[in-house]
């Protein structure tokens, strides 16, 4: 595979309301790093995930409407960046399938979520596998779908994660030496300097714990959360420590170097809890309100919503699943009939009048060269810019062979053509090559 941008990934499950726990530990360091790094970068809901823990429908609608309408509010612009909800894309529970079929089971075994599911039946006297569903027992496959349909180098996660990343590169490695080297095995990224914020009562902030603080709560409801925060029962004038202080911590989070310097000489001065809070409703609303005032706007037109995530799934989809879903399909023999008849039973299969498809190669302004399948004057595909003539015939001959391996990143769909056209297209080549 040729030089590209890295491509970055990242999905968060549509199961709850997103939290300050989760702008600070993954919003705010995936929409930075957008900003910096020269980077290809997915964002997704990952609404099939969420089916997983969540048997309620109205909250996973819910919730795919909040988070959607978080990751807008907070700045990310879906002309740069891929935004796009999972079950927009059916080419990822394809892949889960695939992948299913060289997933190892005794590897899925030992998944934590499955294990921890197992070890509480263990203690509690019942079958091990009591209420554990064939879906958290996948749960590690879909995942790997999801990242290995893009190709994506990098996967930004909490520490929680890691394991489904090591899985997702286990499979991609199995698919690969069965198949062909079709994926790039996918990297975790763990910032060190992105803090795990504390919650109300101390402990990491989570929806599991019912401590979470709600991104976009009106400003008044977030002052008295604040309020709520646990401290000691130090009185004002006494000296307070900042190790251990949940308080401390989440300003941390808001506030510069210089902010965080006075307000740790603060605690050694002895301010007082309430004052302490009022200053940290301060910081966060500083920060939060322009962002809740963007959320309430997008949140009142779902229908706006609605409409940016398919056009990102359907600009995706001819961009790189499709041809992705073409490539795999082809490595495990899922494919068009016709290409492998020793005999043309039937002519015509082109139709009757269509004209024969044809590769085309020219260079563009830019200096790189390019083809395109064309069929009737319609671009049935459209290749990526190759860096050489030598490189763009390469590519070409090998997808007149039928031989797509590594390929699906190197051409994308025209606009309006599907699957069945480009098959029937390549299918062509391949009857000629037999004639
Ligand atoms: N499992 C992730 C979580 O709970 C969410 C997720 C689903 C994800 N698919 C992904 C994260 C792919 C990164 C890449 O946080």
């Amino acid at each position: 595979m040729s030089a590209r941008p890295i491509r970055i990934l990242t999905g968060i499950t549509t199961s709850g309301t997103p939290h300050l726990g989760n702008y600070v530990g993954a919003i705010r360091p995936a929409l930075a790093s957008a900003q910096s790094a020269d980077a290809e970068n997915f964002y997704f809901l990952a609404d099939y995930h969420s089916l997983v823990k969540c048997g309620d429908p109205a909250r996973v609608q819910r919730s795919t409407l909040e988070i959607a309408a978080t990751w807008l509010a907070c700045g990310l612009d879906v002309e740069k960046n891929w935004f796009y909800r999972q079950s927009d894309i059916p080419e990822i529970p394809e892949l889960t399938w695939f992948l299913t079929c060289v997933a190892g089971k005794g590897l899925l075994n030992r998944a934590h979520a499955y294990k921890a599911a197992v070890d509480k039946n263990r203690m509690e006297g019942e079958d091990d596998d009591a209420g554990v569903t064939g879906g958290l027992f996948m749960y590690p496959v879909l995942m790997a779908a999801d990242i290995l349909i893009f190709n994506a180098d990098k996967v930004p996660v909490g520490r929680d994660q890691v394991q489904h990343i090591e899985m997702a590169r286990d499979f991609g490695q199995r698919f690969n030496h069965l198949y062909g080297e079709h994926f790039v095995l996918p990297e975790v990224v763990i910032d060190e300097n992105v803090a795990t914020l504390p919650g109300l009562d101390g402990r990491k902030m989570s929806k599991s714990y019912d401590n979470t603080i709600p991104l976009f709560t009106p400003a008044a409801e977030l002052k008295k959360l604040i309020m709520g925060i646990v401290t000691d029962s130090r009185a004002p004038g006494e000296a307070k420590d900042t190790e251990g202080s949940a308080l401390f911590q989440i300003y941390q989070a808001f506030a510069t170097p210089e902010e965080t310097a006075a307000m740790r000489e603060a605690f050694a001065q002895g301010i007082g809890w309430g004052d302490a809070k009022r200053k940290l409703f301060e910081r966060v609303e500083a920060e939060i309100a322009p962002m809740r005032e963007k959320y309430q706007a997008l949140i009142a037109k779902p229908a706006d919503i609605e409409a940016i995530l398919r056009d990102g799934a359907t600009r995706l989809r001819a961009r790189h699943a499709t041809p992705r879903q073409i490539e795999l399909r082809r490595a495990v023999g899922l494919r068009d009939l016709s290409q492998v008849a020793p005999v043309r039973a039937e002519s015509g299969k082109r139709g009757a009048g269509a004209a024969v498809p044809a590769f085309k190669q020219y260079r563009e302004a830019d200096g790189k060269f390019y083809f395109k399948l064309v069929q009737d004057e319609r671009v049935l595909l459209q290749s990526r810019g190759f860096d050489s003539p030598r490189e763009a015939g390469q590519c070409v001959a090998a997808m007149k062979t039928g031989d797509l391996e590594g390929r699906g990143d190197d051409f994308m769909l025209g606009e309006g053509v599907d699957t069945e056209e480009v098959n029937r297209a390549l299918a062509a080549f391949l009857e000629d090559a037999l004639d």
